[in-house]
């Protein structure tokens, strides 16, 4: 039910934002495509923009010089296409921001124009799309009795905008504020919908939580919508249960914790912009765009699912272990005494990042499957050292490693771009469009954590073809491999004594349990660390304790694990010098240095096409 809008860019007609294009938010209110509740949006509809910089504020006292500027706003029962006035003042209007909705009203919600959004206080202008269950009896909103007797409407919107209107005149940051009202209201009614929209006119804050949301950002110019119109602009659709924070100058997409995981207080002050006017500043240098479609999780891991927990012997690909909780076990892992590689590879980078800068002379650093980016800090380093570095590209599936590494990398770096995709670089190597002066120079590609030796070897052929057809000729690679050695020595690294490596193993069931309502018990398997002598490689497996059934009924899947039973969830590849620079020469890769630690247990490859 509903749809909405908002814009910041150059002053425009608000006609060329709401009726001219096509699949316009006008067109939307009778022949949405993407809805997912409700069908015409025919009850109401309203926006609400902002007098140019120029214009005489209309009220001085609430306006100091060069704070934000309180926005106009016109509302109506009617359908958007039952107003005769409305053409006209589309044209006329002109403005660098807008925010506006069409209404679907939900059972039991006023019917009149103050029940229309944008809902406004001083210069913020609102919207909500989505419904909230028996919103009258919602616990725990902090209003008294004199704010709701205020509600400016009998609707559940407008009850969201009194609680959060309460926050925003507390001083709470924008982006905090819709965070806490998602969260909270969320909690109390876990089916409630709350796609939320708000704006001062200087940044824009949304939630996506159960509608749809996307936004186009180019030119200067940022659209956040419900669905996108059809005017070409470079629409990327936000996931679900995520915050957006948008400027004209960057795009900030944080996932929204879920409803009682509390905030990690190291990580809160400093790293999460709360704001509009927060993301502005920090997210003018750093960017985080979705790749993955919006169903992702749903389509491709149900397809995973389906066609490895279907097979004999079962398996998963390794992926799914890294959403957030994955993100931070894989950390812990690096951590770890028994596991030697992220220390040796480090080891390598601080040796030899001087004459990877100078080798290079990168402009461009994208980083794939980049996690925390810890390493890659000894390369920023040096190449922001030789002069070379415009703009940092990391690029992985997880989107809340992404977030955290790249506002604390733009905290640490300030003269850095951080370009991030949330993507899956073995369906879709698209490497980020480079968007400011290092579209004229080398790009150094780094693939460390031998997150290679994931990739089974057709797997790996495929993937070096794509990175060749990806690379120019003055780009470099630089590969983190680890090698063939002492058993003992491997299998430690991935069975350690704390259990960190099991509960990351494990993990991959809770994603199934979450994802897809599957029932696994993590205390019925047992985590294996195997040494696969033929293949050279570690297998990660889950080994079923005993006989048991287990359903998935997301997928219609019931699957009988027998006692003893393994399903394999990662192999981890341990190369030799030949047979990988044979590989890589098959793709049309030159191996030019092969740099390894002291005790050569890892390799770090510069690698060149032919
Ligand atoms: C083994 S960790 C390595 C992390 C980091 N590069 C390091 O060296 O510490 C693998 C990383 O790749 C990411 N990843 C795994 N499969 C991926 C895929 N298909 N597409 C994008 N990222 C992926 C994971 O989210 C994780 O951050």
């Amino acid at each position: 039910m509903c749809r909405h809008l908002a814009y910041l860019g150059p002053s425009v007609p608000l006609a060329d934002l709401l009726t001219a294009p096509e699949h316009s938010l006008y067109e939307q209110s009778w022949a949405p495509r993407l809805q997912r509740h409700g069908t015409v949006n025919a009850d109401g509809f309203g926006f609400g923009w902002y007098p140019a910089p120029d214009d005489p504020p209309d009220d001085p006292p609430d306006d100091p010089p060069g704070g934000p500027a309180r926005p106009g706003r016109y509302r109506r029962a009617v359908p958007i296409w039952a107003d005769p006035n409305l053409p006209d003042l589309l044209r006329t209007l002109s403005s660098t921001a807008l925010l506006a909705a069409v209404r679907s009203a939900t059972a039991g919600t006023s019917q009149d124009e103050s029940a229309a959004a944008p809902f406004r206080d001083g210069p913020w202008l609102f919207s909500h799309n989505g419904a909230v269950p028996d919103w009258t009896r919602l616990p725990d909103t902090g209003l008294g009795p004199a704010e709701m007797l205020a509600l400016e409407a009998h609707s559940d919107s407008a009850l969201l905008w009194a609680t959060l209107v309460q926050r925003l005149r507390r001083g709470q940051p924008a982006g905090a504020a819709l965070a806490d009202v998602v969260r909270r209201t969320a909690a109390a009614r876990p089916t409630a919908r709350l796609n939320l929209l708000l704006t001062d006119g200087r940044g824009i804050a949304a939630t996506r939580h159960g509608d749809t949301l996307w936004y186009a950002r180019a030119d200067g110019r940022v659209l956040v919508a419900s669905e996108p119109d059809r005017s070409g602009a470079p629409w990327q659709e936000v996931p679900d249960h995520s915050l957006l924070l948008a400027t004209p100058a960057a795009v900030h997409i944080a996932p929204l914790r879920p409803p009682g995981r509390a905030p990690r207080p190291s990580h809160r002050a400093d790293r999460t912009p709360t704001s509009p006017e927060d993301a502005d500043r920090m997210t003018s240098r750093f960017s985080l765009e979705t790749r993955l479609p919006a169903d992702h999780t749903a389509m491709a891991l149900r397809a995973d699912v389906l066609n490895g927990l279907g097979a004999q012997p079962r398996w998963l690909p390794p992926k799914w272990f890294y959403d957030a909780r994955g993100s931070e076990l894989f950390e812990e892992i690096t951590r770890l005494p028994e596991y030697y590689p992220t220390r040796a590879e480090h080891e390598i980078l601080i040796r030899r990042a001087p004459e990877i800068a100078a080798l290079t002379r990168a402009r461009q650093l994208v980083e794939l499957g980049s996690g925390s980016s810890r390493k890659t800090r000894v390369l920023l380093d040096a190449l922001t050292a030789a002069g070379t570095l415009e703009c940092y590209a990391p690029l992985d599936v997880s989107a809340s490693a992404l977030e955290e590494a790249g506002t604390a990398l733009c905290r640490d770096y300030p003269g850095l771009r951080v370009q991030a995709t949330v993507a899956d670089f073995q369906r879709d190597l698209v490497l980020p469009e480079p968007q400011g002066p290092e579209q004229h120079g080398p790009r150094l590609l780094a693939f460390l954590g031998s997150t290679v030796g994931n990739l089974d070897t057709p797997e790996r052929r495929a993937f070096h073809g794509l990175l060749r057809r990806t690379m120019s000729g003055d780009d470099a690679l630089l590969l983190g491999a680890d090698l063939v050695k002492d058993r003992d020595v491997l299998v430690r690294a991935y069975d350690d004594s704390q259990g960190v490596t099991a509960a990351f193993n494990k993990n991959v069931l809770q994603v199934l349990n979450r994802e897809l309502n599957a029932d696994f018990d993590l205390d019925s398997f047992d985590h294996l660390a195997v040494w696969n002598e033929d293949e050279e490689r570690i297998e990660m497996r889950l080994r079923s304790r005993h006989q048991q059934t287990v359903k998935i009924p997301d997928v219609d899947l019931s699957l009988d694990f027998a006692r003893g039973e393994e399903l394999l969830t990662e192999l981890s590849i341990k190369f030799r010098r030949e047979s990988l620079t044979a590989e890589l020469a098959a793709a049309g890769l030159q191996v030019r240095q092969w740099w390894t630690d002291q005790q050569r247990r890892f390799a770090l490859l510069l690698i060149v096409p032919d």
